[in-house]
């Protein structure tokens, strides 16, 4: 009996209509549309307004039309990751917000932290269901309302991040093609150069927390980039090495959208031609969780059954990974 891998049989995406370009920031902040462009390749991001709205809004429209795709109802669900940074509230998880919403009745589910390598987290923990064989659907979340933690008042980040939200589908395939391999890894010491400070345990949310803005996501650009720019090239040659596969081999590098130099420093290291790197950085920003599930999404015409597609994130923590999977349709 052939292998059973957890193929991903249905994607879809959704960002909400605000659109906060370059040029708007520069009226918030001291900051151009050079320097963002030159410096990052982003121009502009989506932002979900509204009172009331949470990261699970973005998911509810983005599993529908999944469903509807793939022509099944939410009580077929097994189980939800929901990976996110910016969960509607620290407790329920918003997987159960988010199965409550849709009606996964059957569902059981849990949220994924690991920052701008959530995503792949949450796939490669997603196909151990179903390899295993004690799932047949499991719907994989990353989104992130990046805007309700970032201060747009501080230019080192707010020129980064956006709002936004993918879904995949993973379901049993015996034809070979699916989750073929991936390689995980996480360093802790990191977590300095990049974090959330306050409203976890540790500094419970007071006035002090609020005046010192430690409510918003801190980075050190350059300790960040400097990490990024080598470790999530070298995770995805490493995969692609482990597999026999070159450049020649790979059909799409689906890269974490954070910085337009750190794809392109991946795309080299891996010897993947930029017209196979896929990038929607310059329209979306930095989505966090959202970044790859879109990036599918918007590409999702274009791939073939058996594409070799080669996934690379890194993200706070620090955590990073590539994951290497056939597109099975
Ligand atoms: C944030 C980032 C774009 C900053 O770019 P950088 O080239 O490292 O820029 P630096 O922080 O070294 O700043 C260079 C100069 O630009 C200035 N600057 C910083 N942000 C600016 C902005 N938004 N607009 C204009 N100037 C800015 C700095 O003050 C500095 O000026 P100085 O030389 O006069 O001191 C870059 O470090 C980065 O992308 N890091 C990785 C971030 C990331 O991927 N995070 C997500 C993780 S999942």
């Amino acid at each position: 009996m052939s292998k059973i891998h957890a193929a991903i049989t249905a994607v879809h995406g959704y960002v909400p209509d605000y659109v906060l370009t370059n040029q708007e920031l520069e009226t918030m902040v001291d900051t151009n549309d050079e320097w963002i462009t030159s410096r990052t390749g982003i121009k502009e991001r989506r932002i979900l307004k509204g009172e009331g709205l949470a990261t699970s809004d973005m998911a509810v429209p983005a599993v529908t039309q999944l469903l509807k795709k793939r022509g099944i109802g939410a009580d077929e669900i097994d189980l939800i990751i929901f990976c996110t940074t910016t969960p509607d509230m620290i407790f329920p998880a918003t997987a159960n917000v988010l199965a409550n919403k849709i009606g996964a009745k059957n569902a059981w589910g849990f949220d994924l932290q690991a920052a701008c390598s959530g995503f792949l987290y949450g796939l490669t923990s997603g196909a151990q269901f179903i390899e295993s064989g004690k799932h047949k659907k499991v719907l994989v979340v990353g989104g992130d309302k990046m805007s309700s933690i970032v201060n747009y008042k501080d230019r080192a980040t707010c020129i980064i991040f956006g709002d936004g939200c993918g879904a995949v589908l993973l379901e049993p395939n015996d034809e070979g093609n699916g989750l073929i391999d991936s390689i995980l890894k996480s360093d802790g010491a990191g977590g300095q150069y990049l974090n959330l400070k306050a409203g976890g345990s540790l500094k419970p949310a007071s006035h002090a927390t609020i005046d010192a803005g430690e409510h918003f996501a801190y980075q050190e650009g350059q300790a960040v980039f400097k990490f990024a720019v080598t470790n999530m090239a070298d995770v995805a040659h490493e995969v692609m090495e482990r597999n026999h596969l070159t450049g020649e081999d790979v059909a799409w590098l689906v890269p974490h959208q954070a910085n337009k130099r750190i794809i392109d420093a991946t795309a080299n290291r891996t010897g993947i031609s930029p017209e196979k790197v896929i990038i929607n950085i310059e329209r979306y920003g930095n989505t966090t969780n959202g970044t790859i599930p879109l990036c599918l999404w918007e590409w999702e015409s274009k791939f073939k059954k058996g594409d070799n597609l080669i996934l690379a994130a890194f993200g706070g923590g620090f955590t990073w990974g590539s994951v290497y999977l056939k597109w099975a349709y």
